[in-house]
Order: structure tokens, then C-alpha cells, then sequence
């Protein structure tokens, strides 16, 4: 993986207030990326605890951030922390939260009957502009937004784990997206930093469409005795240049979220 950070400032782009729903692993990613780049974020959670824990776990990344960025102006670093902090504020009311919202973003549990529950709500109350998009990693988008009344303004946002650090998002197309919101997610991905590539609304989209076999492979290959788990990772490391082994990467993106994705297609 390419470590690095995000750290582009505003740039022109349409979109400007983004809510971020769920601040989860991904959502505070997600919004800490946005404030970053100068957009005015709402973090919608389902509690206070949990939009604290949202809070916190920002904080303590932006910090990380800083100690890089302003190696040797630790004022300046303090000023870039509490001016992103400033751009985001925090919400459990989320017919409240999307109201003056360019853009919705949602990253909460991946349930297609929950994830239909919260589109439905904010569909009836979100102004008639608003671009709803979703960070699924394995629900299909075009089944997200079937609950909507603006199938033409939706669209897929995958960012990877962990958001800050991830130069990649994978901009998800449906059949039904229209060109303008296609163009505006693009240019919004690319205003928040990172590197844009585009897939149709196809199951594991590019990255997880290849990288989950490519694990379970690994995991078969062990089951079947037929190497070490140590040995299968230096393999890969060693004869293909990986940063991870197969193995450690599935520890890492977890084995339960693994088999959910692959029972799921
Ligand atoms: P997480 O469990 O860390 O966060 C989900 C958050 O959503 C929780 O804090 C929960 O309280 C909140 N939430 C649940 N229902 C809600 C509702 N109705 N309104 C507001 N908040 C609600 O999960 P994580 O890992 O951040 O995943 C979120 C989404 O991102 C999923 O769709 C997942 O497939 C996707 N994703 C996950 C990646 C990963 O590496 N974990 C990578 C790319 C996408």
C-alpha cells in the first residue's frame, strides 16, 4: 500500500456540505478527509457515545496528520487541527443532519434492510439537489437506491481502509446515475484528495472483485496443508513485491467481514 496523506485544501468543486452517516471505522474517515479538504461536514450517529467515539478517533488521527505536516511549526499544526475540527460538527437527528446537504454519504452497518430504512427517511426530507451516495463494500448500489426517489442522483463512494491514509476511491456508476452526478463524485473525490477510478455497479467493484479470491485462495492453500501459513505470506511478499502476505492482510481486513463479502456473492 502507498502510505501517504491526503492533505489538499478546498478546491472548486459543487459540493460543499457533506453529512456523513455512520462514524464508524470508514464514516470518520470519510469525514475527516472532507473537513481536511474544507468542507463543512455533519457527522450523523446513533448516540452521543457513539458520535464521541467518532470525535475522538478524528482527533487523534488529525493529529498523526499534523506531527507530519508541520514537522516544524507545531503552532501551525494546532492551528490545521482545531480549524479542521472547527469545519464538522455532530448530530443523532438525521432528518436534521441532511437538510442543507450537497452531498450524503453513508457508512453504517452493511444491511441492505437497514441502509433501505435510513434512504427512505432521508430521501423525504434532503433538499432535491442532494447526491446520496453509499460506501458499501458488497451491497449492490442500484439495490441501495431502488427505496429512493432520485435513483439519478446515486451513486457508490468506496474509500479504503484506513480513509485517511488510502489514496484510492473507487467512484460506483449505476445504470441509473446520471452524468452530472457521476461528474460532480469524481470531481468531489478528487477535491477530497484522492485518486479516482471508476466501476459499474458490479459485485467486490474492482479491488474487493480481486483481492477477496485472490485471500480465500491463500486460506484454501493452507487448509489444504499444502504450505505454512508463515511461508504463503513470504511467498507473496517475496516473489510478487506485496506489502502484506495474503494471510496478514485477511487478519487485517478481518476474517468475518471476508466470508460476509463471498457468502454475500
Ligand atoms: P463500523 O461498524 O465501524 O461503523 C458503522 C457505524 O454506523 C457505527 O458506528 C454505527 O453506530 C453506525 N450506524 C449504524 N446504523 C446507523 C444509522 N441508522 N444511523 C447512523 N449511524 C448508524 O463499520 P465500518 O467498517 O465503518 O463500515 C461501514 C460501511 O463501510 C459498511 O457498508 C462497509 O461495508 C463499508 N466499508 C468498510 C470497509 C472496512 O474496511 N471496514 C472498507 C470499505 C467500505
Amino acid at each position: 500500500f502507498v502510505r501517504g496523506f491526503s492533505t489538499s485544501k478546498a478546491m472548486s468543486s459543487t459540493i460543499s456540505q457533506v453529512t456523513v452517516i455512520g462514524g464508524g471505522l470508514m464514516g470518520s474517515g470519510i469525514a475527516q478527509v472532507a473537513a481536511q479538504a474544507g468542507n463543512s461536514v455533519v457527522i450523523c450517529e446513533v448516540n452521543d457515545k457513539a458520535l464521541q467515539n467518532a470525535q475522538t478517533r478524528i482527533q487523534t488521527s488529525l493529529e498523526r496528520v499534523a506531527k507530519k505536516m508541520y514537522k516544524d511549526k507545531p503552532e501551525d499544526g494546532k492551528k490545521f487541527i482545531s480549524d479542521t475540527m472547527g469545519r464538522m460538527k455532530l448530530s443523532t437527528a438525521v432528518n436534521d443532519a441532511v437538510k442543507s446537504a450537497d452531498l450524503v454519504i453513508e457508512a453504517i452497518v452493511e444491511k441492505m434492510e437497514v441502509k433501505h430504512k435510513l434512504f427512505k427517511e432521508i430521501d423525504a426530507v434532503a433538499p432535491g439537489h442532494t447526491i446520496f451516495a453509499s460506501n458499501t463494500s458488497s451491497l449492490s448500489i442500484k439495490e441501495i437506491a431502488s427505496v429512493t426517489k432520485r435513483k439519478d442522483k446515486f451513486g457508490g463512494l468506496h474509500f479504503f481502509n484506513p480513509v485517511p491514509v488510502m489514496k484510492l476511491l473507487e467512484v460506483i456508476k449505476t445504470d441509473e446515475t446520471s452524468e452530472d452526478t457521476y461528474k460532480k463524485l469524481l470531481e468531489w473525490g478528487k477535491a477530497v484528495g484522492k485518486t479516482t477510478i471508476t466501476c459499474k455497479d458490479t459485485p467486490g467493484f474492482v479491488v474487493n472483485r480481486l483481492l477477496v479470491p485472490y485471500m480465500a485462495e491463500a486460506a484454501r492453500l493452507y487448509e489444504r496443508g499444502d504450505a505454512s501459513a508463515r511461508d504463503i505470506d513470504t511467498a507473496m511478499k517475496l516473489g510478487a513485491g506485496y506489502p502484506m502476505g495474503p494471510l496478514e492482510l485477511l487478519d487485517y481486513v478481518g476474517l468475518d467481514t471476508t466470508k460476509f463479502i463471498l457468502d454475500g456473492w
